[in-house]
């Protein structure tokens, strides 16, 4: 499974590229906000800003919602760097602008995916990652997880090529579970990415071994 990270903020991706563990970064209009980007040119700027410090694919997300405004956008956005995968909505004008973007080799990620359904209609225009929000399903009560294990299933069965990218992750057993689930990439907060690390017998342990070492060579 890869790990992407789900940020715009610069310092964090470095730190995550720094670990040696990242495989790209997503990002979406609040993320972009979060760090004060606006303004078309700047927004522009700093996808590039973030595709020259990152090998990985780097999710940039339209705003248009008709089919003629996400190409012309796309478009704009792939002309950045190769590593764009261009972010587009599961709308119907979404899914008509998915189907153009794959005749016209342009790698997309389709967001906002809560259904099975939904990943079906994706997979078939073409989608090269489909991002369903595991935390936000949770966030009514329903199983993110399941969803996850559901598309999982259809996808094998169905031999679709489109990636699961577990989106909206909350914390680092969400991370496992996606692992468990069968998702192709999670992508996460450098938060939840980091709590992975953590074991208290882990740090008790580490504690032992420098202190017998210490005992015998101070
Ligand atoms: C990433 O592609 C999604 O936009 C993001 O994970 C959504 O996360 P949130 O539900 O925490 O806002």
């Amino acid at each position: 499974m890869r790990f992407f990270i789900d940020t715009a903020n610069i310092d964090q991706i470095l730190e995550a590229k720094d670990l040696g563990i990242l495989d790209g970064v997503t990002t979406n209009p609040s993320l972009m906000a979060k760090e004060g980007i606006t303004g078309k040119n700047n927004i522009l700027k700093h996808y590039k800003k973030i595709c020259d410090l990152v090998d990985g694919d780097v999710s940039a997300e339209v705003i248009s919602t008709n089919y003629e405004g996400m190409v012309e956008e796309g478009r704009m956005l792939a002309d950045l760097a190769d590593n764009i995968v261009v972010k587009v909505p599961m709308i119907k004008d979404g899914v008509k602008a998915i189907s153009w973007f794959t005749e016209n080799d342009i790698l997309t990620n389709c967001t906002l995916v809560f259904s099975a359904g939904q990943a079906l209609l994706a997979a078939k225009a073409g989608a090269t990652y489909l991002s369903p929000f595991v935390g936000r399903v949770d966030d009514i009560s329903w199983d993110g997880m399941e969803l996850i294990r559901e598309i999982a299933e259809i996808y094998a069965i169905q031999s679709f090529e489109t990636e699961i990218l577990a989106a909206s992750i909350r914390s680092p057993l969400h991370i496992v579970q996606a692992a468990k689930s069968g998702a192709d990439v999670i992508t996460s907060p450098l938060s939840s990415i980091l709590g992975l690390l953590n074991h208290p017998l882990t740090d008790i342990g580490l504690e032992k071994f420098l202190a017998d070492y210490n005992k015998l060579n101070s």
